[in-house]
């Protein structure tokens, strides 16, 4: 009986964010970037879903990690996708009662349209023109874009300052 309520109190204090029924859980992301994760696929915290969140905890494989679990809502593909400019590393679990039904690993779309600004003042995509970005990846690892309108390289802190 005593040893019974013991590991209940020790599962307590091991259980950090719970699991969740339904949802999208964002994991390994780097360490300290899960604002910037929320806020690339657009998430507020005011559409109302229940969100938690835990940074900088102690990562399984190694080192430390960012947690984001969504509360019923499944992450488009495109939306996922978009998490690897910042944290190439994640991975995307889709749950559904419970279960884990997808696992993926988030990876780098060729094109990038109409999610991240281009830095020079005088690209036509900063002007009066309805003219959307548009990078391609100069390089991966240390990620870098480069505009298709003007050129400007951008690298990753030119890209999560934005965020
Ligand atoms: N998770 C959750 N709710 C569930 C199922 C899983 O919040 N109902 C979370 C887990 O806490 C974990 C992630 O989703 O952060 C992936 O779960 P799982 O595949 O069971 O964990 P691992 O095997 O450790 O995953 P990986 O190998 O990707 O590290
Ligand atoms: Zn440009």
């Amino acid at each position: 009986m005593e040893d019974n309520s013991k590991s209940e109190i020790d599962t307590e204090k091991e259980l950090r964010v719970r699991k969740i029924k339904n949802g999208t859980v964002i994991d390994h992301i780097s360490p300290g970037n899960a604002l910037n994760v929320l806020k690339i696929v657009g998430i507020t915290g005011k559409e109302g879903m229940i969100i938690s969140i835990a940074m900088n905890v102690p990562s399984k494989k190694s080192g430390l990690k960012d947690v984001v679990k969504i509360e019923n809502r499944e992450l488009a593909p495109e939306e996922i996708n978009r998490i690897a400019l910042i944290s190439p590393n994640a991975t995307i679990n889709i749950i559904r009662d419970y279960e884990v039904i997808h696992k993926k690993k988030v990876s780098l779309e060729k094109k990038i349209q109409g999610v991240i600004k281009c830095l020079n003042p005088n690209c036509i995509t900063n002007g009066n023109e309805p003219v959307k970005s548009f990078f391609r990846i100069e390089q991966t690892n240390p990620i870098s874009i480069r505009c298709e309108y003007c050129d400007r390289i951008m690298d990753y802190d030119d890209i999560t300052q934005q965020f």
